[in-house]
C-alpha cells in the first residue's frame, strides 16, 4: 500500500472516494467542509438535515456520483462529540473508514490533513494518527491461507493525504515518512506473534533478528546455548532444558549515527516461544494462545528496527531471551532450585513462572552496558488481566523517572499503561525457605510479585517492568487492532525514545 502525499483542492481530488469528517450535534459544519460542501450544492447539508446522518461516531454515509467534485464518491465519517475526540479516536475512525472502504472493494482513498480539523492538534499528529489508523486498521495476517479465488482479496493500494500549502506538504511528507516506518514496525511484531510456535522458534527468531539488522544496519549478536552457559545464565537455561529446541539470547543494538553523544536504553522482551507451563503443565483451554508469549521479544525487535531507521539519538540495546517452555524428562521441576547469572538462587515453585526466569538473567546482562534506563516488556502474568483488563498494560519499577516518560508516550499513542505499586510487603511473599528467592508468591498480588522478583535482578539499574499478558493480542477487533496481535509497546516505546533527554 502506497501513502502519498499531495497539495490541492479536495474538490478536484481524482479519487475513487474522499473521506470527510463530521462532529456530531454541529450546527455548522467547519470551515473546510463547507467549502466542499457549497462547491457540490449543498449536499452535505442535505444528507444531515434528512437526519440519516447525525456524526454519530464511526457512523458512516456513502455518497455517489457527486456534483461539483471530480472524485467519484464522498465518505461522510461521523467523529462523535467535539468535546470527547482524541487523537486515538482518530486513529479509529481513519481504520473505519479504510475498513469500510477496503470491505467495498475500492481500491484507494484520500483523506484531506484537515480531518476533524478543529481538534487542537498540531498537523503533525494528526498526519501520524491518520497513517496508524489506516495501516494498522487494515494489517491482515494471512500467510498461511492458501490461495484462493473466491476468498475476499479486497485490499487499498493507495491513501491520498491532501495537504492544503506547500508548507504544509512538507510537513506531511515528513510525517507520513515517519509514521509508515513506526508502523511497518507495528506489523513486524504482529506478524511475528501471529506466526504459530512451529514456525516462530528460537532459532527463527534469531534469524529474523539478523536479517532485521542487516536491513536496518543494527548490530546483531545471537547467543546459543553454549555462550549462556559460559555467561552462567542458570535461569534462562533452565527454562530452555526442557525443550528440543535450543534457545537463543539475542542482542541488537542501535548506535546513533547523527549524535554525539547519547543516553543509552536497553530494551528486554520475554520470548518464550510458547509457553506450555512446562511440568506445571498448563490446562488445554486456549494454549494455543501461548504461542504469544513472545510478545515482549517480538516488540524489542521492532522497536530497535524503528530507532534505527529513524536514526533515533539514543543508544538502544535489545536483549530477547528466547526459548520454548516444555514438560520432558529433562525439564526443570517444582522444588528445583537453579542459580541465575547474578549469583542469586532460586526455588522453582511453578514451571509455568518461567517468564521471570529469563528475564532475570537478561537484567543481570543488561548491567555490563552501563544503561542509563531498563525497561522490559513480557507477557507475564495472567493476575495482570484480572487487574486491568485487556486494554491496560501494567507498569511498574524502580524509576519514577522513567514511568513518567512512559506515561507521557502512552498519552500519545494511546497505548494506555497504569502503574502498580512494588512495596517491601510484596518482597516477603517471593522469600524462599532454603534459596535466596521463589518463582511464585501465591496467589495474592501475581502481577506485582513477579515485577518484585524483577526488581530484585534489576537492582540499582534505573528499571522499568510493563506486563502486557492483557495487550499483546485481542479476541475481538478494536478500533484499530483487528482480532488477533496488536504489536503493543511498539509505538509506546519508539515515541519514549524519540523525546529521550
Ligand atoms: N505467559 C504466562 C502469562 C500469561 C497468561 C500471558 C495469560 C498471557 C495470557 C506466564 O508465563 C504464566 O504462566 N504465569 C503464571 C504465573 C503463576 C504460575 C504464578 C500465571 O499467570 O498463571
Ligand atoms: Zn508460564
Ligand atoms: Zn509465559
Amino acid at each position: 500500500m502506497k501513502i502519498r502525499s499531495v497539495k490541492g483542492n479536495l474538490c478536484k481530488i481524482k479519487d475513487e472516494v474522499v473521506v470527510l469528517g463530521f462532529f456530531e450535534g454541529k450546527k455548522s459544519l467547519s470551515k473546510k467542509v463547507l467549502e466542499i460542501n457549497s462547491s457540490m450544492d449543498s449536499l452535505i447539508k442535505k444528507v444531515i438535515s434528512t437526519g440519516d446522518f447525525k456524526g454519530k461516531y464511526n457512523q458512516k454515509k456513502l455518497l455517489y456520483a457527486v456534483k461539483g467534485i471530480t472524485s467519484k464518491r464522498i465518505l461522510l465519517a461521523g467523529l462523535g462529540k467535539e468535546k470527547e475526540f482524541t487523537l486515538d479516536k482518530l486513529r479509529g475512525v481513519i481504520a473505519g473508514c479504510a475498513q469500510s472502504v477496503c470491505n467495498t472493494g475500492i481500491k484507494s482513498f484520500s483523506v484531506p490533513v484537515s480531518f476533524a480539523e478543529k481538534m487542537k492538534k498540531d498537523t503533525k499528529d494528526r498526519v501520524c494518527a491518520i497513517v496508524e489508523g489506516a495501516v494498522l486498521g487494515l494489517y491482515k495476517f494471512d500467510q498461511y491461507k492458501s490461495k484462493n479465488k473466491d476468498s475476499n482479496n479486497n485490499e487499498i493500494k493507495q491513501i491520498t493525504l491532501v495537504a492544503e500549502t506547500e508548507k504544509e506538504l512538507k510537513e506531511v511528507k515528513r510525517e507520513v515518512k515517519k509514521a509508515e516506518t513506526v508502523c511497518e514496525a507495528v506489523c513486524l511484531a504482529r506478524d511475528l506473534v501471529s506466526s504459530p510456535g512451529n514456525t516462530a522458534t528460537p532459532t527463527y527468531l534469531a534469524n529474523r533478528a539478523k536479517s532485521v539488522a542487516r536491513e536496518s544496519r543494527l548490530a546483531c549478536r545471537i547467543i546459543d546455548e553454549k555462550g549462556a552457559k559460559k555467561l552462567k545464565m542458570g535461569a534462562f537455561l533452565s527454562v530452555a532444558q526442557g525443550s528440543d529446541q535450543p534457545a537463543r539470547f539475542i542482542v541488537l543494538e542501535h548506535k546513533p549515527r547523527r549524535a554525539q553523544s547519547f543516553k543509552t536504553v536497553v530494551i528486554v522482551g520475554k520470548a518464550i516461544t510458547f509457553d506450555s507451563g512446562g511440568i506445571s503443565l498448563k490446562p488445554p483451554e486456549n494454549m494455543q494462545e501461548m504461542k504469544t508469549d513472545m510478545s515482549g521479544g517480538a516488540a524489542a525487535i521492532a522497536v530497535l528496527k524503528a530507532c534505527s531507521k529513524l536514526d533515533i539519538p539514543v543508544h538502544v540495546v535489545g536483549l530477547i531471551p528466547a526459548t520454548e517452555n516444555m514438560p520432558s524428562g529433562k525439564a526443570i521441576k517444582p522444588g528445583d532450585v537453579v542459580k541465575s547469572m547474578s549469583g542469586k538462587t532460586i526455588e522453582i515453585i511453578s514451571t509455568d513462572a518461567e517468564g521471570r526466569l529469563i528475564l532475570a538473567d537478561a537484567l543481570t546482562y543488561s548491567k555490563r552496558f552501563k544503561p542509563d534506563a531498563v525497561i522490559d516488556m513480557a507477557t507475564l502474568t495472567g493476575a495482570c488481566i484480572i487487574a486491568l483488563g485487556n486494554d491496560v498494560s501494567a507498569i511498574m519499577g524502580n524509576s519514577n523517572e522513567i514511568i513518567d516518560k512512559i506515561k507521557a508516550s502512552s498519552e500519545k499513542t494511546g497505548e494506555k499503561v497504569w502503574p502498580l505499586p512494588l512495596w517491601e510487603e510484596y518482597g516477603e511473599l517471593i522469600k524462599s525457605d532454603i534459596a535466596d528467592l521463589k518463582n511464585v508468591g501465591g496467589r495474592a498480588a501475581g502481577t506485582i510479585t513477579a515485577g518484585y522478583f524483577l526488581k530484585e535482578f534489576a537492582g540499582d539499574l534505573p528499571w522499568v517492568h510493563i506486563d502486557i499478558a492483557g495487550t499483546a493480542w485481542t479476541n475481538k477487533d478494536k478500533p484499530y487492532v483487528p482480532k488477533g496481535a496488536s504489536g503493543v509497546c511498539v509505538r509506546l516505546l519508539v515515541n519514549m525514545l524519540e523525546n529521550w533527554k
